[in-house]
């Protein structure tokens, strides 16, 4: 590295660098998005209201859980799940322990405050070892997120397609990008094991292994995009339901 002095080196606090590139850009645009989506999401979870037109459902509101004794919004009682898996995600935490807590913000920058991050092995970091559970989780909600799209394909008893069945069927496909890329999926289908070429059931361990490391080579290409569909599939469905947009039926 060119033009390093001892003194320079020995700086430090938050921010301070060496660095020459735009290394604040990337944290910046992290909280812009996390951001927005966080206050979008948190505004439409709470509504309890135009949640559903004709076959569409907002995935914030799937499963649908109507009890008599919820007096709040419904979404709350699901929410949590994709919230948590989303939160505790690897990619997720590199994220946000930078753009909100510039802890540090970049590689190679002085990070905010004093050094009293102890890896994820104390409270309340432990509980991002939560994760596998999430994605129990979050696998349940893919497959109910999958039985809302063929639902959306049925208008009145007979099969159609709406401009909102396409919107629902991508933002799916995308949440299941993000979910089957996930590196705790990875170690369950086939990254715990030491021996490809060892056992039973093996060499079909290896081709789903293969096949979910091609995905996860790009996790954080689907955790982006997921994100912004799935915001959009709310905002669509709620337009819809409280008569700002027509839904156009193409089929
Ligand atoms: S590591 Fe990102 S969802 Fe599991």
């Amino acid at each position: 590295m060119a033009n390093l002095s001892p003194a320079s080196a020995l700086k430090s606090g938050f921010g301070v660098t060496q660095r020459k590139d735009s290394w604040w850009l990337q944290p910046l645009l992290v909280a812009f998005g996390l951001g927005n989506f966080g206050v979008y999401s948190t505004w439409a979870a709470f509504q309890g209201n135009n949640y559903e037109w004709g076959p569409y459902l907002s995935p914030f509101y799937s499963p649908l859980f109507l009890f008599k004794w919820w007096p709040l919004s419904p979404a709350l009682l699901i929410l949590w799940a994709p919230l948590g898996f989303r939160a505790t995600c690897y990619y997720y935490r590199k994220s946000y322990y930078r753009a909100f807590f510039g802890d540090p913000p970049a590689c190679a920058v002085g990070e905010f405050g004093e050094k009293k991050y102890s890896g994820e092995t104390k409270f309340p970091f432990i509980l991002q070892n939560l994760h596998r559970f999430f994605l129990y989780v979050a696998i349940f909600v893919i497959v109910v997120l999958w039985w809302d799209v063929f639902k959306a394909f049925w208008f009145d008893g007979k099969f159609g397609i709406g401009v909102g069945t396409l919107v629902m069927f991508f933002n799916t496909t995308f949440l299941s990008l993000y979910t089957f890329s996930c590196h705790s999926f990875r170690h369950l289908v086939g990254g715990k094991r030491d021996c490809f070429s060892c056992g039973k059931g093996a060499k079909t361990e290896y081709k789903v292994w293969s096949v979910v490391s091609m995905l996860n080579e790009n996790h954080m290409l689907w955790a982006w995009i997921s994100l912004t569909t799935v915001g959009l599939t709310d905002v669509y469905i709620r337009l819809c339901a409280m008569g700002v947009i027509t839904d156009i039926r193409i089929f």
